[in-house]
């Protein structure tokens, strides 16, 4: 992108014409370099069907264009206008019960409707044509946040579009029933007719049906997104194309839909009043920067102040917004955009913060926006400069999808919880992580972390497998590798496709109650909870083993040597200080160092690396001063209490909430 661009969702239909050119001035006073214009306006531009009102629209392109602000420009299907649900109400999305959404808010479409998606793409040819080579057009914005508002609907156009998703992926009822178990209750089928989304039922749904319809429902999504990229691609073929994710949604899986984006966009909200708020920020920056490959990402969406749709929303205290927006470009975001860039008097976001708030210019957030905007202007050589972690984390939302169902040993499992869990020790030591999905080429990594992958195919545990072999460090945590892509268990002992690797047999699962804690005895100190399992051990060595229960004295958390490395596997739920023990043992074995050692606590240290060298950023989210000491002296490029035009320093006094970036 050239450089670390700012801005925000501009919404000019919220206001009279003549407001715009004092936004227009402000954008500059503030460094804005892009904005995503469009959003919602799709009843305002076609206000009939096929009838268009683009004028004012294309005022406000030229407008930002001769302000030299680049617009991400979306295509305003996000939010259907009321002629289309009242000429067509099939297209409104229904729930389980078959109750119907209705209009009146946003997202009220079925992702499956061929009219909402015939309408959306008539809209968006007519964009691509009219603004394809408008001067100010950087990208496409796709969308907004899909499956925010409708991940799933259960309707009868819905049900018929399954059908057909099902035919194509198993060309045969025959098939259809061998994967779903279906001799089980009764369900087998007779023709692809007979079968339905898993709308409400009397007891437990075939778990495999409702995995099917986590996969649909995720692709439906992404049909309709690409049926606007495919009308895009026609028209203006060189644009890139993205649309926001928002972050660890599980109905949306945000590896399956890189391959199809051109720059990874992710909407991410911190709450001031969530303790660990940055650190499920890092997760989920991290998750949106490994779905591109490494690549630079946007940060689409974030709030210069307090949102308006948590219980209770605190505004940002100062200095934390410029802290949060810092972290994005820390871990490899080259836009660090908002929602949105004036507040509107009106409509259900009237109390979400902006750029520009009610209260006008002479305020603490239009001054903390203006003195971001102007920092990260200053620092065009970090972009396109890329990180390296030598940690991958495995996520797979199919996973995820069939794990969390009811019908399983323990209603307590949640894979978003696991992961942060298995991220969190990495994060405190300052050691960068990617997080990938299973099938992505591990050879670049040391270690490589997989938390509680309970579908595994035999492939994937083959490959774990071999980058052991290979000499790779692995740890597994419990549940993990236990059915397969249908959601069929491996038989002959748990998990059968890691067995050898991890040179161990679980036999029994034995997830524990409430509030139940297991001391460890062993090399680990501290009590597991949540689950415990009985592990033969067939080669591995006990790290450490259960100290009470049905279980005591066998192991909880094992080693092996296998091949030229190591698999590590935990069968139980470790406390945070155990976590970070057992972590930093496999990180010792497998010659991960942190970005810095010995790191004071709070700061945040990456490292991105690009054609205009290599950049050290040091982030402090605890609450006093720090000093960091360099290994050795380093220039400033920006940052609290630096001067990038002196000489190199040889270490950082970082205040509370200060960033300092250096080139290494
Ligand atoms: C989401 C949406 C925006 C806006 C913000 C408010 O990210 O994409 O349109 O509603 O939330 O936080």
């Amino acid at each position: 992108m050239g450089r670390i661009h700012f801005g925000g969702d501009y919404n000019p239909e919220h206001w009279p014409e003549e407001v715009r050119a004092e936004d227009i001035r402000l954008m500059q006073e503030a460094g804005v370099s892009m904005v995503t214009a469009g959003i919602f306006s799709w009843a305002l531009v076609e206000p009939r069907p096929g009838a268009y009102d683009f004028d004012w629209f294309g005022r406000v392109l030229d407008d930002l264009h001769g302000a030299g602000i680049r617009v991400c420009l979306a295509t305003m299907t996000a939010s259907p206008p009321p002629w289309l649900t009242e000429q067509h109400p099939e297209v409104l999305p229904q729930d389980a019960d078959g109750v119907r959404r209705w209009p009146g808010s946003r997202q009220h479409f079925c992702p499956s409707s061929p009219v909402y998606r015939e309408h959306a793409v008539r809209l968006v040819t007519e964009l691509a044509t009219r603004y394809g080579t408008h001067p100010a057009l950087e990208s496409w914005h796709i969308g907004n946040e899909y499956g925010c508002s409708n991940p799933r609907c259960y309707c009868d156009v819905s049900a018929a579009d399954f059908r057909r998703w099902l035919h194509e992926r198993y060309g045969t009822v025959e098939a259809l029933n061998t994967a779903w178990a279906t001799t089980f209750w009764s369900q087998r089928y007779g023709t692809f007719e007979e079968v339905f989304p898993p709308r409400t039922t009397p007891t437990f749904p075939n778990p495999a049906q409702v995995l099917d319809y986590a996969r649909f429902c995720d692709d439906a999504l992404l049909q309709c997104y690409l049926a606007e990229k495919e009308a895009l691609r026609r028209i203006t073929p060189d644009v890139p194309v993205t649309t926001n994710h928002m972050p660890l949604h599980k109905p949306v899986d945000p590896y399956a839909w890189a391959a199809h984006e051109d720059v990874q966009a992710l909407d991410f909200y911190q709450d001031p009043y969530d303790p660990e708020t940055h650190v499920g920020a890092a997760l989920a920056f991290d998750v949106t920067r490994s779905a591109g490959g490494g690549r630079p990402w946007m940060l689409m969406e974030q709030a210069p102040s307090a949102v308006n749709w948590r219980a209770r929303n605190s505004p940002k205290p100062p200095g934390t917004m410029r802290l949060w927006s810092w972290q994005a470009v820390a871990q490899g975001a080259d836009a660090v955009l908002y929602f949105q860039w004036r507040a509107t008097p009106g409509g259900a976001e009237k109390f979400h913060s902006a750029m520009v708030p009610h209260a006008g210019t002479d305020t603490r957030i239009f001054r903390e926006v203006r003195a971001l905007g102007r920092e990260l202007a200053a620092v065009p050589q970090l972009a396109g400069a890329r990180s390296r972690p030598e940690v991958a984390l495995l996520a797979d939302w199919h996973s995820w999808w069939a794990l969390e169902q009811g019908s399983h040993p323990s209603a307590d499992l949640d894979f978003a919880e696991t992961l942060r869990r298995h991220y969190r020790p990495f994060f405190d030591a300052g050691v960068e992580c990617d997080v990938v999905p299973p099938d992505r080429d591990l050879s670049a990594y040391r270690l490589v972390v997989v938390p509680n992958l309970y579908l595994m195919s035999t492939e994937t545990g083959a490959r774990l497998t071999e980058f052991v072999r290979a000499g790779g460090h692995l740890l597994v945590s419990y549940f993990t590798g236990i059915s397969d892509d249908c959601d069929r268990v491996h038989l002959g002992g748990y998990p059968a496709p890691l067995r050898e690797v991890l040179g161990l047999r679980v036999e029994e699962f034995w997830p524990l109650a409430e509030g139940q804690h297991l001391p460890l005895t062993g090399t680990l100190t501290g009590s597991g909870d949540l689950w415990s399992e009985a592990i033969d051990l067939e080669g591995a060595e006990e790290v450490a083993a259960f100290g009470a229960g049905e279980l005591a004295g066998r192991p909880a958390v094992t080693r092996h040597a296998y091949g030229d490395g190591v698999a590590w596997y935990a069968g139980t739920r470790l406390p945070v200080a155990a976590m970070r023990a057992l972590v930093d043992r496999v990180r010792a074995g497998a010659g991960v160092a942190p970005v810095l050692p010995g790191l004071p606590a709070g700061i945040q240290a990456t490292v991105r690396e690009g054609a205009e060298g290599r950049f050290l950023f040091l982030l402090n989210h605890g609450a006093g001063t720090a000093t960091v000491t360099l290994p050795e002296p380093m220039p400033a490029v920006a940052g609290d209490g630096v001067d990038p035009a002196a000489g190199p320093v040889a270490s950082v006094d970082l205040p509370a909430r200060g960033i300092v970036v250096l080139r290494a």
